[in-house]
């Protein structure tokens, strides 16, 4: 961290007022709860985007956010780099053996007819959770020689993140923990190394920005299965009751909610019914009466 104790070190520390300040902007913008504890991570990482664009202090940089001319601009980039961007090709087996053993047999016994399956990746990163869950619904779609289109849309706040998911290109190390039955079918090597998703997949799979704490402009349809898994641990209580909410009303009646295994709120919404899987967090939205 040598970076660190060089010329950032000109910064000033932030004082109280001004941590203040900063949470209730990343707050109202993004829902993100920073406690006291992470004031040390927020004044880095505030100075090194201060430092690459010329800005000197705090309050400057404050102030150039809400510009009209590039604040708007500043603050996706801004917003990128505090976000926590961890992911990986099959991360959750429990919640990914859920889908395949529970979620995927319960819609076509309900419905064997059914003709489209919408599948969101809430807070998708960049792109690794959206093709697994593409993968496993292929796969699955095809051993029952079905005829049913799959929509996969993973959604996010951080722009440079979505680039990457629609690149669909991955290196090597990234592409580790991917099933060789899974690797040999839908990644094609490429000549440096790096792996790319196929077309036929990339085609099943879309991207778009969106803010979890303000859904109320995001268009989609009724989706069957939500997974949002590692997004909900950034947010306080209230917000993480209210983005279920949010998220419950772009749900099917029938269709199923996938939370990360530790993202518990013990009651988060009546019209939900918790499934249990062993070490997974499922909800089973209940059909209308
Ligand atoms: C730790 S990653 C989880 C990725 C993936 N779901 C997984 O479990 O591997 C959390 C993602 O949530 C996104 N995120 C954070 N706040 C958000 C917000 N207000 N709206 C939409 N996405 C947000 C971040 O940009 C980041 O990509």
């Amino acid at each position: 961290m040598a970076v660190l104790n060089g010329p950032l070190s000109c910064f000033e520390q932030m004082d109280d007022v001004q941590f203040t300040h900063w949470t209730s902007l990343l707050e109202e913008r993004t829902g993100m709860h920073l406690p006291k504890e992470r004031r040390s991570f927020l004044e880095t990482s505030l100075g090194l985007r201060m430092k690459e664009i010329g800005i000197q202090d705090f309050s400057a940089y404050y102030h150039h956010l809400q510009s009209e001319k590039n604040g708007e601009r500043e603050w996706l980039t801004l917003v990128d780099r505090l976000t926590v961007h961890e992911t990986r090709f099959f991360r959750h087996e429990p919640s990914l053996e859920f889908l395949e053993e529970v979620i995927l047999p319960r819609i076509f016994e309900s419905e064997p007819e059914r003709k489209k399956i919408q599948i969101w990746s809430a807070g998708c990163s960049t792109g690794e959770e959206a093709y697994t869950l593409g993968m496993i619904a292929t796969q699955f779609i095809k051993k029952l020689s079905k005829h049913c289109y799959l929509a996969v849309t993973g959604m996010d706040i951080s722009i440079p993140a979505l680039v990457t998911a629609r690149k669909a290109v991955y290196e090597q190390y990234k592409v580790r923990h991917v099933p060789e039955r899974y690797l040999e079918h839908y990644f094609v090597e490429q000549d440096n190394g790096r792996y790319q998703i196929i077309d036929t997949l990339k085609k099943r799979v879309c991207f778009v920005p969106f803010n979890i704490i303000d859904m109320k402009k995001t268009l989609l349809e009724p989706m069957d299965i939500i997974f949002c898994q590692n997004v909900l641990i950034y947010f306080n209580r209230d917000r993480r009751k209210q983005i279920i909410h949010q998220l419950v009303q772009r749900l099917r009646p029938g269709g199923f909610l996938v939370l990360g295994a530790g993202e518990s709120l013990s009651n988060p919404h009546s019209e939900l019914e918790k499934v249990d899987f062993p070490n997974s967090l499922a909800f089973f939205k209940k059909l209308n009466e």
